[in-house]
């Protein structure tokens, strides 16, 4: 879910509006605002994408220079209006991104004492206790600050009064939030992106904090109550999030590829030397544990065979949310790497957290720098990729990888003083390769007709490509809605050929590498049970391959340690004309939030 919070000196309604449109990304089952005008605080809200509270904004505006906004991805209730955000409960209007753990025993105390709660959230709890502590006589403040105080989980929150236009109280357990000063004005959102426009001059909460907000600043609270300090700092000029000449998000994001991973390259590689920090030395590291979440995950899994490959030292990758419920034991000279685009994924930073004091050091691949992840971990990584919009991640997947493969780089030249030059240069192919398989895009976009017609798919690959397999088989399910599995090519006959049958695509990953042979032995053993193969390889592959699959989609010759960055190209763009043949919300695919910042 994504906050945002005004304090201005024009209306607060479309700022809140705008700034809610760069937090969609967070959630989009709904949206609301809510104001204080002549001291009168009132709210709307609206179920569905943000164009909907727009639309009714204009019919039933909202007045008032003082407000607080909210667009949601629904964890406790459906995405109705009722459940949507702002929550209120007389003079109290909350909004709140994370889950308050208790609020069931809340909600029981709150009702034997006679309250009526109108929606299933949890967010009305924190309304109506703090409305609670005001009948009882609190200041605002007071009543704010004592409902924050009952509230356990990761969370969240802004206030906002009836009769007071001039403030704002906030809190920060848990999930991100920032306040922006501006001239004689006042803000809070979730991100840097929600402020960017607004002011360059943010404060980031610390983990624990609560803050007053008047148009005259802000003043910040530690977990305890003292009152402390906060640094004021720049933030970079607005970033740039529209759509350019492209449809979707999606598409521009998957175009942009070859400029950003040149990017990605320039920041760390230079003259055929590595530029990495100082601190990131692997000598004494005897094993490395990547976690991650979705297809941050499936990057560290490909990170799996480059840096067992190259540096020779064990590697264990997990996704996040198991990871940290298993509580694995972690042995000495273990180095743990956390891989998220957004750097705010709520379990790949709990298992941050449980790594700490226990890794020798913690190394955060991140796209946004001011991320909690960043500011957690020992070492940061950024991926360079500039702001992903599309909820399913394109680039940032692929500056996730070079960056790894940067990384496998420096592990191998640590440990096993291996010169990296010789890849440097190979890497210095990387944008080139990456335009030429841009290429292949009409070819792909033909054999997506076909794809959108299946009701379920197969993807197979084998060594790093088995990784590329399974995110080949999630941005189409995601994208699509077509149910698709992926698979290491091996296990074909262990299971999945049990599905294979001549309504079944089966989109084989197979560059020309030592292991070519076996994968299309794999794939006659598919065609021959009629399964529908789509051949993803080269020139040499696809002769290789022979007569048998009805479609090859040819990328071009690449050296093995760029293949998994160039063949999720095709991958991308398959998921991405399958999903716009079928007409489904590309950007936004149902059900998803880009940042998931709950469990
Ligand atoms: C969500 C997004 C995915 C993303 C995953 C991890 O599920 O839809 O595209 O891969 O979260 O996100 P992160 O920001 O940690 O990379």
């Amino acid at each position: 879910c994504g906050i945002i919070g005004v304090l201005g000196r024009h209306q607060a309604a479309p700022i809140m509006v705008e700034a809610l449109k760069r937090l969609e990304y967070r959630g989009y089952d709904s949206a609301g605002i809510a104001t204080v005008d002549d001291g009168r605080l009132d709210r709307r809200r609206a179920v569905g994408k943000l164009a909907n509270l727009a639309d009714l904004l204009v019919t039933d505006p909202l007045p008032g220079f003082a407000g607080i906004g909210h667009t949601r991805w629904a964890t406790h209730g459906a995405p109705t209006t009722s459940n949507a955000h702002p929550h209120r409960t007389g003079p109290v209007a909350v909004v709140h991104n994370g889950i308050v753990e208790n609020f069931r025993a809340l909600r029981e105390e709150l009702e034997a004492d006679g309250a009526a709660l109108e929606s299933e959230t949890d967010t009305e709890t924190v309304a109506a206790l703090a409305a609670r502590h005001l009948a009882a006589g609190m200041t605002p403040v007071e009543a704010a600050l004592a409902t924050v105080d009952r509230l356990k989980g990761a969370f969240a929150l802004a206030f906002l009064f009836d009769g007071h236009p001039d403030l704002m109280v906030v809190a920060r357990q848990g999930s991100p939030l920032a306040v922006g000063h501006g001239d004689g004005e006042m803000f809070v959102g979730s991100d840097a992106i929600a402020l960017a426009p607004l002011t360059d001059r943010i404060t980031y909460l610390e983990e624990g904090d609560r803050a007053v907000v008047t148009r005259a600043g802000a003043t910040f609270f530690d977990g305890s109550g003292r009152e402390v300090r906060r640094a004021e700092q720049r933030i970079a000029a607005s970033a740039v999030t529209d759509k350019g000449n492209y449809k979707h998000f999606m598409l521009k994001e998957i175009h942009e590829q070859p400029a950003v991973l040149a990017d990605c390259l320039r920041a760390y590689a230079d003259g055929g030397a590595l530029r990495l920090p100082e601190t990131l030395d692997f000598r004494g590291c005897r094993r490395v544990t990547i976690v991650a979440c979705g297809t941050a995950y499936l990057a560290g899994l490909v990170a799996k065979h480059w840096i067992e490959r190259m540096a020779r030292i064990p590697v264990e990758v997990d996704v996040a949310s198991e990871f940290r419920y298993r509580e694995p034991p972690v042995p000495e000279g273990t180095t743990a790497i956390f891989v998220s685009q957004s750097g705010e994924t709520a379990d790949t930073l709990a298992a941050l957290r449980y790594m700490k004091g226990k890794a020798d050091r913690i190394v955060g691949v991140v796209n946004v720098a001011t991320s909690t992840i960043a500011r957690e971990s020992d070492i940061v990584l950024p991926i360079h990729a500039g702001p992903e919009i599309a909820v399913a991640s394109t680039k940032g997947f692929t500056c996730q990888l070079a960056v790894l493969a940067l990384l496998a780089l420096k592990a191998a030249f640590d440990l096993l003083g291996r010169d990296p030059a010789p890849d440097l240069a190979t890497l210095d192919r990387l944008p080139g390769l990456m335009n030429e398989a841009l290429g292949a895009e009409p070819g792909i976009e033909s054999a997506a007709q076909e794809l959108a017609l299946a009701s379920d798919a197969l993807f197979l690959g084998r060594g790093a490509m088995s990784a590329l397999a399974l995110e080949g088989a999630l941005k189409l399910k995601e994208l699509s809605y077509i149910h698709a599995e992926g698979y290491a090519s091996g296990e074909l006959k262990h299971g999945p050929i049990a599905l294979v049958d001549r309504d079944m695509p089966v989109i084989v990953v197979a560059p020309t590498d030592p292991l070519l042979e076996k994968t299309i032995s794999n794939m006659q053993e598919v065609m021959a049970r009629e399964g529908r193969v789509v051949l993803l390889t080269d020139a040499a592959g696809a002769k290789a391959a022979g007569q048998g699959p009805v479609r090859v989609l040819t990328m071009p010759e690449v050296p093995a340690i760029l293949a998994p960055m160039i063949y999720a190209v095709p991958l991308q763009l398959l998921a991405y004309h399958t999903a716009r043949l079928k007409g489904t919300d590309v950007d936004q695919p149902r059900n998803l939030a880009k940042s998931v910042t709950v469990e």
